[in-house]
């Protein structure tokens, strides 16, 4: 039987607001400051940890006072081994979750357990000595990770290697860039064989190239039987490296789950757009006298609204519904579909023949066009729906952007252009595609 990991019981966290919790980035500084004011101190830290006024059961009863709930009541278990990503607005309290985890700050009531050696990397730079060379802090954090100096030296041409810092080891890492402070400190967080590896957002600084190394690191972790938790923004990596996702709003713990499901509602709800739209109201509706939208949708092959991330394989439609105003229009229905990186996949105008040049009567239409499977890459893409009168010269009557969205997903079972590679593929589309060799001797 697998073994908990970490496990977290009604976990609060509250912030005053007006009192600043500080945190001080050297042991030093906060043992001198202690040392100097002990009083203040003592006062301080009660005002900010004394948190008896609240009910903590209810926390909306709390809604007009002036704290924060920056965490309300999370619950959840990890085993030990299980890859977990965190989703959630900015705000949505993760960060917090993973300074609690990492015994950063404590909760305001409830509990955590944590079982095995935690390696974290929170916010650029956190953990490491600013006065001390990078070859010292990683030695000083391979200590703190109870390491001894033989094991660091072990892993030592790893992590300097993974870093790309060679050159500046012995530079006091106050002198480095952010860039190379987040290098170094994924590779010696990664490197030193935590038990629990937790990561924040570290991956949106840094470049493409690295962003990948690191990706790719942590599922070699996570696949040694190792715990990873870890936050992003990057849907596609999430899902990729993750099978289980948390999904935190407003310090609530909101959904755990399948990272295929969680991720796909998450970007439903965030971005205003689902696999669905529609606009009751012929007022609001995009367009004109002539032509107005009424609804679109996303459909899985059997044309129900698909209702989360969609397999690589299967065919996906874009569906219009539009209603003419007035007889003897000819129109052209479109889709535009862009990735979440804003790259345009491609446009498709209407072609059908039955329709094309022709002169329309009023009424309500209901437009479709089929993607093939083996079609997209993995990766989240939005459709753009557009309405154009052609005569006598061209018209828009609508253009309506990211309408709706979904999240492509390729099943990793060796029957898509992925085959057996199973790391980072990349590019706009993944077609299946036929190959031949010729072989001679
Ligand atoms: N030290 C702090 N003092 C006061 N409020 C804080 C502090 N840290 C975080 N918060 C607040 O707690 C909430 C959750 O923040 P955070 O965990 O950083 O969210 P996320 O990482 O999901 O963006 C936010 O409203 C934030 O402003
Ligand atoms: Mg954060």
């Amino acid at each position: 039987m697998s073994s908990i990991a970490i496990r977290a019981e009604n976990v609060s966290k509250v912030y005053r607001l007006g009192v600043k919790e500080e945190t001080d980035d050297s042991l030093f500084k906060s043992l001198g400051k202690m040392i100097k004011s002990p009083i203040s101190n003592y006062k301080k830290y009660r005002s900010l940890y004394s948190f008896s006024d609240l009910d903590f059961d209810n926390p909306d009863a709390n809604a007009d006072s002036n704290v924060l709930w920056a965490l309300r009541n999370v619950s959840f278990d990890v085993t030990q081994g299980e890859v977990v990503g965190i989703i959630g607005r900015n705000g949505a309290g993760k960060s917090t979750l993973l300074k609690i985890l990492s015994k950063i700050t404590p909760p305001a009531r409830g509990r955590i357990e944590i079982h095995g050696h935690t390696s974290s990397l929170l916010e650029v730079g956190t953990g490491f000595h600013n006065e001390l060379t990078g070859r010292e802090n990683v030695y000083l954090n391979g200590t703190i990770l109870g390491m001894r100096k033989k094991e660091v030296d072990r892993k030592f041409d790893e992590i300097v290697e993974f870093s790309g810092v060679e050159k500046f080891l012995d530079t006091p890492v106050k002198r480095y860039s952010s860039g190379m402070r987040v290098r170094l400190a994924f590779a010696v967080a990664a490197h030193l064989d935590p038990e629990i590896l937790i990561i924040d957002e570290v991956l949106a600084v840094g470049d493409a190239a690295f962003q990948d190394k690191c990706l790719r690191k942590m599922q070699d972790v996570g696949s040694q039987g190792r715990t990873v938790f870890f936050v992003s923004h990057n849907m596609p990596a999430v899902t990729r490296l993750c099978q289980r996702v948390i999904m935190l709003s407003n310090g609530q713990l909101v959904a755990d789950g399948h990272s295929h499901d969680i991720v796909a509602r998450y970007m439903h709800e965030g971005s205003n757009t689902a696999a669905e739209r529609c606009w009751d109201d012929d007022d609001k509706a995009p367009g004109t006298d002539i032509v107005r939208l009424k609804r679109v949708r996303i459909l899985d092959e059997n044309r129900q609204t698909s209702a989360s991330s969609l397999d690589i394989r299967k065919p996906v439609g874009f569906e219009m519904t539009f209603e003419v105003y007035q007889d003897g229009h000819t129109l052209l229905p479109n889709f535009k579909v862009v990735t979440d990186n804003g790259v345009d996949v491609f446009i498709a105008v209407d072609i059908d023949p039955e329709w094309r040049k022709k002169e329309r009567l009023k009424g309500t239409y209901i437009t479709t066009v089929w993607v093939p499977g083996n079609f997209w890459s993995e990766g989240s893409y939005f459709v753009d729906v557009g309405m154009i009168t052609l005569k006598p010269h061209q018209v828009r009557q609508f253009f309506e952007r990211e309408v709706v969205s979904f999240q492509a997903v390729d099943p990793m079972e060796g029957d898509t252009a992925r085959g057996d590679w199973v790391k980072e593929l990349g590019g706009v589309i993944r077609p299946l595609l036929e190959w031949e060799t010729d072989f001679t001797q």
